[in-house]
């Protein structure tokens, strides 16, 4: 029997509780469990409404704040590592769910599903779903291309999203999780991160099953929007550059379905707005920094002050750039994440008129492709 977790931050309370409900009635699920970043709208709306739910339905249902846990900025990750403390220290479920409170396609499929391939053994079970080609940009160019060119012998780079919220733990995995330091420390955005890290690091068994219908939440304005997240996303990889990962872990990937229509035509992020954001935020010290890198990536981007170039951030140029700033990004320098960003815009505005312009079959296949070479890259030399 399994409890269902929502962390939730500002969340329209209907989505939320709706999705409380389709939790509520599914048959394996014990106990729903909302926990909030704060005492917000959404938390109090939640609040009032859980009483009668609770009857209604017959079974607990919760919301708390979450508490101080970890050593970063107190976010997502502290807001997790609440649920897996609760869960392990407050129930005797067998599983754990989390789900990211906007999914405004949640059905009972996402349960059963996850409980299905726990069944079959899986100590993890992960969600993986279609996404448009130019979303899942922080998964592709930091997440997936870092663990390929760190971690090339283990699971982590074949893994579809590993900065995805959605996934089912079995009590052990649970435990091992809250037991490493790093993922009780990681309180950020960071900590998607490190959940996957840290199952792959202690070997545990996987399984990634395919949701067609896709998450449906919201795209993002200009690539702004996720610069926090770009960032601490960055910073938990480089934290974890030194450890070691298990190789030869089960991991199992459903085999995807068709992509609708819909998801392949959809753009990702505001193309326009965020070409203007290479001009901005400049000082002295970033142009400086500049000097650690290749000459085309100094020379591209301080010519981007006037007119934004992105055309020579290839993948091959990224990777050693990638390589540069896991050697010397400072995460508490605002001028080293300013100029992280910056990169990180480069490389995606690259990817968006070079490969995603072809479509959608194309730069699936070429993201694919990227991080195989990455893993190949990394074996190979020396
Ligand atoms: C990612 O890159 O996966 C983030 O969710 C932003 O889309």
């Amino acid at each position: 029997m399994s409890l269902v977790v929502f962390p939730f931050k500002e969340e329209d309370p209907e989505v939320l509780l709706r999705n409380v409900k389709v939790a509520l009635d599914h048959p394996r699920v014990k106990e729903v469990l909302c926990v909030g970043a704060s005492e917000d709208h959404c938390f109090r709306a939640v609040s009032a409404a859980i009483p009668d739910l609770s009857r209604e339905y017959g079974k607990p249902v919760n919301v708390i704040v979450q508490e101080r846990i970890g050593e970063l900025r107190p976010g997502k990750g502290d807001g997790m590592n609440t649920a897996l403390k609760y869960f392990l220290e407050r129930t005797d479920h067998e599983r754990v769910h989390f789900y990211d409170a906007d999914i405004v396609s949640f059905s009972e499929e996402w349960i059963t599903k996850a409980e299905e391939a726990a069944d079959e053994g899986y100590q993890v079970v992960r969600h993986y779903f279609p996404r448009s080609s130019t979303d899942a940009m922080i998964t592709w160019f930091i997440t997936r291309t870092g663990f390929a060119l760190l971690w090339p012998k283990s699971v982590l780079p074949w893994i579809e999203q590993p900065i995805g919220g959605e996934l089912l733990l079995t009590r052990e995995a649970a435990g091992v999780l809250f037991s490493d330091h790093r993922v009780r420390r990681q309180s950020d955005w960071g900590i998607d991160t490190l959940y996957t890290f840290s199952m792959a690091a202690h070997g545990l068994s996987i399984a990634e099953i395919y949701i067609g219908v896709g998450k449906l939440h919201k795209l993002y304005g200009a690539l702004t929007d996720l610069k926090t997240m770009l960032i601490e996303c960055f910073a938990a990889v480089q934290s974890l550059k030194g450890e070691a990962v298990a190789e030869g872990t089960v991991h199992h990937v459903e085999y995807p379905g068709p992509v609708k229509q819909e998801v392949k035509e959809k753009i990702g992020y505001d193309i326009e707005g965020t070409l203007w954001l290479l001009r901005e935020n400049w000082t002295d010290r970033q142009a400086e920094l500049l000097g650690l890198f290749p000459g085309k990536v100094r020379e591209g981007l301080l010519a981007s002050r006037d007119y934004p170039r992105f055309a020579f951030m290839d993948d091959g140029l990224w990777a050693e750039v990638y390589g540069i700033l896991l050697e010397h990004f400072e995460p508490g320098d605002p001028d080293w994440r300013e100029l992280l960003f910056k990169l990180w815009i480069t490389r995606v505005l690259q990817y968006t008129t070079t490969v995603a312009l072809r479509g959608y079959d194309y730069a699936m296949y070429y993201l694919h492709r990227m991080v195989a070479d990455y893993v190949h890259r990394s074996l190979t030399s020396g």
